[in-house]
C-alpha cells in the first residue's frame, strides 16, 4: 500500500491477475477482479445497504406541490428566504455528489461497495431533480433562476461551496492516502452534518402545517441520506480497520479539526439563513443541535466527542420526521408503505406530513 503522501492507483477495469478469494480483498489496493457477487462479497454491511437503497427508490415529481404553490405566498419573509437558501446550498450539494463519488469510486476495489457508490450517485440525481421540480412548481421562474444562481452572489454560499469542493478537488489533483481520507471525510460530514440545519428548518414548517408536500420530499431526501451516511460510516471505519498505519495522531486530530469545521460551518449557515426568526428553530437551539450531531458522528468513526458538554439532543421532535423506517413504531413508516402505484396514481396523500398533534 503507498505511504500516507504518496499517489494511489485507480483500480484497473480488467484485471486478469485478480482473485474471487474474499478473505483477501481490500477496500482501497484490493485484488479484485471487479465482478460484483453478493454471495461471495468481502463487506456484508455492503450489500444491506445496497438492498436498502435499492428499495428506497421514489420518483419526485409524483408527489403534489399545488397546495405548497397556493401557500407559499403566504410564508413569512423571513420563510421565503431561509426557504430559498436552503434549496441553494442542497442543490449544489446534491449536484456535486453526483460526480464526485465517481472519483472515489475509482480507487474502491470491492465491487459491493462500488454498487452502493453507483446507487448513492443515482439518488443524489433523484435529489437535484425533486429540488427542480419543487422550484418549477412552487416559485415563479424568476425566483427559480435566482435560487439557482444564489451561489455565485452570495459570500457566505460561496465560502461554504468552496470550502467543500476544495476538498474533493483536492484528492482529484493529488490522490494520495491523505486526501483519499479528506474526502471520504468530507463526503461523511456532508451526509452527516452539512444538511442538518436545513431539513431541521423544512421540519420547523411540517410542524405548522405548512408546504407539506416540501416536507414529504424532504423526508423521502432524508431517508435516503440516512443510507449515505451509513455508507461512509462504514467506508471510514473499515479504512481505519485496515490501514492503521495511515491513522496516526496526527490524522485523527485532523480528522477532529474537520469535524470542528464543519459543525462551526453548518452553525453559522443556519443562524444566517433563519436569522433568529424562525419558529421553534432558534439559535441557541440550532448551535446545541449541530454540536449534539458533531459528537455522534465523531464517535461514530472512533474520535473523541468534541463537544463533551452537549450530551442531550435539543430538537428531539425531529426524530419523528427524520429517523423514518429506521424504527418499527415511525409513523412515517406506515404511511410509506402506501406509496404504492393504484392505477396510474401513487397513493401519496397519506405522505402528508404530521402536525404537532399527531407527533405527541
Ligand atoms: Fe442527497
Ligand atoms: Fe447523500
Amino acid at each position: 500500500m503507498p505511504g500516507i503522501n504518496e499517489t494511489m492507483s485507480q483500480k484497473r477495469l480488467f484485471n486478469p491477475e485478480g482473485t474471487r478469494d474474499r478473505s483477501v480483498q481490500r477496500l482501497v489496493g484490493g485484488p479484485s477482479t471487479n465482478l460484483l457477487e453478493f454471495d461471495n462479497c468481502r463487506y456484508g454491511w455492503a450489500e444491506e445497504l445496497y438492498k436498502k437503497m435499492r428499495s428506497f427508490f421514489w420518483i419526485p415529481d409524483e408527489l403534489p406541490l399545488v397546495d405548497d404553490k397556493r401557500q407559499y405566498p403566504t410564508l413569512t419573509p423571513h420563510e421565503q428566504d431561509a426557504y430559498k437558501k436552503t434549496l441553494s446550498f442542497l442543490i449544489f450539494l446534491d449536484s456535486i455528489q453526483i460526480d464526485n463519488l465517481g472519483a472515489i469510486a475509482s480507487y474502491i476495489t470491492a465491487p459491493e461497495v462500488t454498487a452502493c457508490l453507483k446507487a448513492q450517485a443515482f439518488f443524489e440525481t433523484i435529489h437535484a431533480q425533486s429540488y427542480d421540480y419543487l422550484l418549477t412548481s412552487v416559485v415563479d421562474h424568476m425566483t427559480r433562476d435566482a435560487v439557482y444562481d444564489l451561489w455565485k452572489d452570495d459570500s457566505h454560499l460561496l465560502r461554504r461551496n468552496r470550502f467543500i469542493t476544495d476538498l474533493y478537488e483536492k484528492f482529484i489533483a493529488d490522490p494520495s492516502p491523505e486526501n483519499f481520507i479528506r474526502s471520504c471525510m468530507a463526503d461523511f460530514l456532508l451526509e452527516g452534518v452539512y444538511f442538518y440545519s436545513g431539513f431541521a428548518f423544512f421540519y420547523t414548517l411540517g410542524r405548522q402545517d405548512k408546504m407539506g408536500g416540501t416536507v414529504s420530499m424532504i423526508r423521502l431526501i432524508q431517508r435516503d441520506e440516512n443510507t449515505h451516511l451509513a455508507l461512509f460510516t462504514d467506508i471510514m471505519r473499515t479504512l481505519m480497520d485496515e490501514n492503521r498505519e495511515w491513522f496516526t495522531p496526527g490524522i485523527m486530530s485532523d480528522l477532529t479539526a474537520m469535524v470542528k469545521t464543519a459543525v462551526t460551518h453548518e452553525i453559522e449557515w443556519g443562524k444566517y439563513v433563519t436569522r433568529n426568526q424562525i419558529l421553534g428553530l432558534s439559535d441557541q437551539a440550532i448551535e446545541m443541535y449541530i454540536k449534539y450531531l458533531g459528537n455522534i458522528r465523531s464517535k461514530a468513526v472512533n474520535l473523541p466527542e468534541p463537544y463533551p458538554d452537549q450530551k442531550t439532543h435539543p430538537l428531539s421532535w425531529i426524530e419523528s420526521y427524520s429517523s423514518m423506517n429506521l424504527t418499527k413504531t415511525d409513523f412515517f413508516e406506515r404511511r410509506v408503505t402506501n406509496y404504492q402505484k393504484t392505477g396510474k396514481n401513487f397513493n401519496i396523500g397519506r405522505l402528508r406530513p404530521p402536525s404537532q398533534n399527531e407527533q405527541k
